[in-house]
């Protein structure tokens, strides 16, 4: 599974950072700009052998993975404002890393670029890489001196662990740890979601609902069959009959370990790619006002104007709609104007103890009014209601304004999968 572009917009920014992958040409611009950073903030001697080490990006490019942080420059090229570096444990820039953790490292932001969120952003960034890889914890080494570096971590969840400090000579080094949040797993994200119709090929479950959503039409490869190529053949011959392209769901633990290779060979698509973002807690935080003249209506079934505004959105057929979304109990947010027009929606399920937050919709006339952000918090209130104790909801890598949202809210990357369809045209749609 690949993919480059991590956006992450950030309101205030008057330039919108995205987060990317680092290429093999970035390398002297990224090895200079940490080798700076370093240098200027008074972090390492000009003269020390680490300065050639900070320089050397090709290295990590090639041995780890390197993310950087970019804006808009002149004329529209991108500007290198910010990178990070993960080393899985037992790669050539992991120092600390125990098995199954990802260690960060060198990350360093332009003095001209800083207060704006980069940090975080390639924190953020990073910590979902992390988890796309199957890491269930991440690592990372401050000095003394680094102090705005820590307050970042520590907001952002990292935990101190002086019980894993080191030394360079007689310099200390400050241990921070980082545990990947447990998921709800592909069965209880299935049943908050459920398709009209699940038939079995061996363990794997092949959803069929009329093409609506790529969720609720594709298969949860829940298992190793006895017969990877003829499961395949099976599950294209169930999709053929009801007129529609195979959609697999790749990336969750337990898969058929051959199945990437196989779908690559019969021409599958690369897939769009979803992280699954996690809150521990349903707690309430602190109250989120509407925007004045809004209301809000909270109900156990959409009304036909919700389920009009949602499916408006996905161009499919509204009965179906209705079935997928009732097939789980859930609650129905509705916000309004004065004139009781909806101005956004969201549902939130329950199942298994989770909170399923999907569906978030503002009017594009209603956004950046604080009405996604007060209809979140809502649905997930709903849900505490309903029984739920911890949150989850699915969200594009590519989404780069609902992840902010849902980072501000306390949301952090769990896992990461993408949905690979046979190339014969179509449009499931997503949700
Ligand atoms: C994502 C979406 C729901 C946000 O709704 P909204 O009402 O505009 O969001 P809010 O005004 O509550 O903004 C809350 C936070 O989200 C982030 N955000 C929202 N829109 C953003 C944008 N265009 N650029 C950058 N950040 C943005 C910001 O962090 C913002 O906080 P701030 O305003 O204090 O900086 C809306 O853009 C939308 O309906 N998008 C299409 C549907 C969708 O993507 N749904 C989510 C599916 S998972």
């Amino acid at each position: 599974m690949t993919n480059d572009v991590l956006p992450a917009a950030r309101a205030g920014l008057h330039r919108p950072v995205r987060v990317r992958r680092a290429r093999p040409e970035d390398a002297d611009a990224l090895g200079a700009l940490v080798a700076d950073v370093y240098v200027r903030d008074g972090l390492v001697p000009p003269t020390s052998p680490y300065v050639a080490e900070l320089r050397d990006a090709a290295r990590r490019v090639a041995q780890a993975h390197v993310l950087v942080a970019t804006v808009p420059g002149e004329g529209g090229a991108e500007e290198v404002v910010g990178t990070i570096t993960l080393a899985p444990a037992g790669t050539p820039f992991a120092e600390i890393a125990r098995d199954g953790e990802v260690e960060l490292r060198m990350l360093a932001v332009r003095h001209d670029a800083r207060g704006r969120g980069v940090a975080a952003e390639l924190v953020r960034a990073a910590l979902a890489e992390g988890a796309a890889t199957g890491a269930r914890g991440a690592v990372l080494t401050t000095l003394e001196a680094m102090r705005t570096a820590q307050r970042l971590y520590e907001r952002l969840g990292w935990v101190r662990t002086p019980e894993r400090d080191w030394a360079v000579g007689a310099l200390p080094m400050l241990v921070y740890t980082w545990d990947v949040p447990a998921t709800p797993g592909a069965r209880t994200e299935a049943a908050t979601w459920p398709p009209v119709r699940v038939e079995r090929v061996g363990p794997w479950h092949v959803g069929l609902s009329h093409g609506f959503t790529q969720r609720a039409n594709s298969v949860l490869p829940l298992g190793v069959p006895d017969d990877l190529a003829a499961a395949v053949n099976a599950v294209e011959a169930l999709y053929a009959a009801a007129g529609q392209p195979a959609v697999f769901r790749v990336g969750d633990p337990g898969a058929a370990p051959g199945l990437g290779v196989e779908l690559d060979a019969r021409g599958y698509d690369a897939g769009s790619v979803t992280d699954v973002l996690v809150r521990p807690d349903v707690a309430a935080g602190a109250p989120v006002a509407l925007p004045p003249g809004v209301a809000l209506a909270v109900a156990d079934a959409p009304d036909d104007a919700w389920l009009g505004t949602w499916v408006a959105s996905k161009g499919g057929r509204q009965d179906v709609g209705r079935r997928i979304l009732t097939g789980a109990p859930a609650a129905y947010l509705t916000a309004t104007d004065g004139g009781g027009a909806p101005l956004a929606i969201v549902r939130a399920a329950v199942a298994d103890g989770w909170a399923a937050l999907s569906c978030l919709q503002v009017a594009p006339a209603a956004r950046r009014q604080g009405l996604g952000r007060a209809l979140t918090v809502a649905a997930i209130e709903a849900a505490a209601d309903r029984g739920a104790s911890r949150a989850f909801l699915q969200v594009e890598v590519e989404n780069g304004e609902a992840r902010a949202l849902y980072a501000g809210l306390g949301f952090v990357p769990a896992h990461r999968y993408a949905y690979r369809r046979q190339p014969t045209g179509g449009d499931a749609g997503t949700c």
